[in-house]
């Protein structure tokens, strides 16, 4: 199904395109930023919860600045010094974060829009072309990413890029969990695993110094599920700079796995990060002040978090950091799930 979803302030009339699955799981996303508006499913009362943070229109998209379900890149989180340096030739980027740039630093993806194509009842591919120069990068780049729905109450994102120049590529997802309900208030009692032994260290600027520290004895173990609650507002340098958690974990393993995983008590309604890329950003939604969201919605600060799996922040500048250089002609490839169900 596929309904109208308002207009831009440049009149571009933006489309909700909506796919359910056989358990009645349905999800909603816009060629407006090629976001994910909605996720609703099932709680331990039979209930649907929508359990993603948004707006109601593509004009209220436009206007927010929290990246609410969004589509981020060219490169998601943060370059510091807003520049790199790539087969010799230095490129400047917008600083948007203090002197470094994040996602992306101007003309974000997340505030485009993107062409929808292959519209099929339970998969949409929305298509980006991102011009050499775009944003600052190199290269012009052929840039998907396509929302699938699974029976298996999955949201499976799939990622394609191609670039004719070599080029920097670091999409993600930007999607904001209440798993009590978007509209619930804060996640703090929600519980969160991340199966990652480390993170990367980080300075005050959220620029990460390269180390990579074990979690072990620290606020920032996940390894077992945990409220998110429990330790952030410990007296701890990475929580202390990130006014919460607003990290990069390091994941254990590689090829598609669980990487993380989030449960409420409340609704029963559970999920799962399943991913094949090497970092991922959990933030606790720090910086939510007063967000006019959805149905008459406010989220505040907690109300939701991301899990925004990525090659590590900064990593152009970091030797031992994996990606996100992409050369010419190579195929960018990777995919990121969501997975939800209930427990009693
Ligand atoms: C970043 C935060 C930032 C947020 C923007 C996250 O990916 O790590 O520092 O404030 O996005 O909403």
């Amino acid at each position: 199904m596929v309904s109208e979803f308002g207009k831009t302030s440049k009149g571009e009339s933006a489309k909700l395109y909506f796919m359910k699955n056989k358990n009645g799981m349905e999800i909603a996303v816009t060629d407006y930023g090629a976001a994910l508006v909605k996720a609703a499913v099932s709680d331990k009362d039979k209930k649907m919860q929508d359990v993603v943070l948004g707006y109601d229109s593509a004009a209220a998209y436009e206007k927010g600045d929290v990246y609410f379900g969004a589509s981020v890149g060219r490169v998601a989180n943060r370059i510091g010094d807003a520049s790199f340096e790539l087969n010799g030739k230095t490129y400047e980027l917008t600083a948007n974060a203090g002197v470094n740039s994040l996602h992306g630093g101007r003309d974000y993806y997340n505030k485009r829009m993107w062409k929808a194509e292959k519209i099929e009842d339970r998969s949409v591919t929305f298509h980006l072309c991102s011009p050499k120069g775009d944003q600052g990068y190199p290269g012009n780049a052929d840039i998907s990413v396509t929302y699938e729905l699974t029976d298996n109450n999955e949201i499976i994102i799939h990622y394609h890029a191609v670039s004719d120049a070599d080029t920097l590529m670091n999409l993600t997802n930007h999607s904001y969990f209440n798993l009590s309900g978007h509209a619930s208030g804060t996640v703090l009692k929600q519980e969160v695993m991340i199966a990652a032994d480390s993170f990367t260290r980080a300075d005050a600027e959220s620029i990460p110094t390269g180390e990579i520290v074990p979690v072990e004895g620290t606020p920032m173990d996940f390894r077992e599920y945990k409220t998110i609650g429990q330790d952030i507002e410990a007296d701890y340098e990475a929580l202390v700079f990130g006014m919460g958690y607003d990290h990069n974990w390091v994941l254990n393993g590689d090829g598609m796995r669980v990487v993380a995983g989030m449960r409420s008590k409340e609704t029963g309604i559970a999920m799962e990060v399943v991913t094949d890329l090497p970092g991922m950003q959990f933030y606790t939604g720090n910086f939510l002040i007063s967000e006019a969201g959805k149905e008459g919605a406010e989220y505040k600060k907690r109300h939701g978090v991301c899990f925004e799996t990525q090659y590590f922040p900064d990593a152009v500048h970091k030797e031992h950091f994996e990606g996100p250089v992409v050369r010419a002609g190579e195929v960018y490839d990777t995919t990121t799930v969501y997975r939800f169900h209930t427990e009693a």
